[in-house]
């Protein structure tokens, strides 16, 4: 992990609750987690598969859970998510060709047996985990040898000008901190995928207040829920300033809200087990027996 991330902590039970509370609103406000989500969907029209077991790790209100069974109509989905409330919401989401499976649990301890799945997507879940090491290790053991690991996360970059602005107001960290794509990447080869891939894109949102940006993050759950968050109201005081340093990323009469979206993929090993093992895999031309010759006198 970064040096700058050391220290660190997200508090896990607080971000359960903010997206517990944040369900019934997620949708309205969610339109950049949409767009992220069609582009990472959109990579999959590149790659040839036929998953019929898919995990939709992170999958909130169960958005790309449909997209996902409508792209591969023969598969089985199953929707995880750490909040309750938003897999409530996967369940009432209309015009499903079949029930997905919602399972409520942590990316970081999955209930499943190895091997279960042969597809994984994750869209912006990651970035709400620790030690991305911990998640990969965890769906790299319930991925079928072969299968697809296709994610997005959030990259340092994103929403660097509120955590700029905050800066200037006070030491507390006000805004969540996001690994970088070499860090995920890292922890792609220490789990041992095959073929990992990573790239990223900078996306900009803009806004004419600064209390709209506000107001969307906590419609989204995506609250700062740092252990180094401030306690307690933010007071109005405090708030005037930040939105005044806010005002320096002022350009053509919109605050910019900037966005790091790193997009990911990797394989499940096909001979995932043997390396696990540590047994050698040997290519059957290999076991032949050599024609047998009749000894000579
Ligand atoms: C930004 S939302 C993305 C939801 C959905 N994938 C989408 O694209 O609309 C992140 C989701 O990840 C879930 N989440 C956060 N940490 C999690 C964890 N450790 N295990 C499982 N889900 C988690 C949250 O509850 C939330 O629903």
């Amino acid at each position: 992990m970064a040096e700058d991330n050391a220290g660190y902590q997200l508090d896990k039970c607080q971000a359960r609750l903010a997206f517990e509370r944040a369900a019934d609103t997620y949708d309205e406000v969610a339109s950049l987690q949409q767009e992220i989500g069609q582009r990472l969907i959109g990579r999959l029209d590149l790659i040839r598969m036929q998953p019929t077991r898919i995990l939709d790790l992170g999958a909130g209100t169960g958005f790309f859970s449909k997209a996902l069974m409508q792209h591969y109509r023969k598969a089985h989905v199953v929707a995880l998510d750490l909040a309750l409330a938003m897999l409530h919401h996967t369940r009432r989401r209309g015009g499903w060709l079949r029930k997905p499976g919602c399972v409520c649990a942590d990316a970081e301890r999955l209930p499943f047996a190895d091997d279960s799945f042969d597809f994984v997507f994750s869209n912006l879940m990651l970035q709400w985990c620790m030690d991305p090491e911990l998640v990969f290790a965890e769906l790299r053991r319930v991925l079928a040898p072969g299968g697809l690991l296709l994610f997005t996360t959030f990259g340092p970059d994103t929403l660097m000008e509120l955590r700029a602005s905050w800066e200037a107001v006070d030491g507390y960290t006000h805004v969540n901190r996001f690994i970088d794509m070499h860090d995920i990447g890292d922890a792609l080869m220490h789990t041992r995928w095959a073929e990992p891939v990573m790239d990223a894109e900078r996306i900009t949102v803009t806004y004419r207040e600064l209390r709209t940006l506000m107001r969307d993050l906590k419609q989204l759950g995506a609250h700062n829920v740092t252990a180094a968050r401030p306690r307690g109201l933010t007071g109005r005081q405090r708030l005037r300033q930040v939105t005044e340093a806010y005002e320096r990323f002022r350009r053509d009469g919109v605050l910019p809200a900037s966005y790091e979206v790193v997009y990911g993929h990797a394989w499940s090993p096909v001979n995932k087990h043997a390396a696990a093992t540590g047994a050698v895999e040997v290519p059957l031309p290999g076991l032949q027996p050599r024609p047998l010759v009749p000894p000579r006198d």
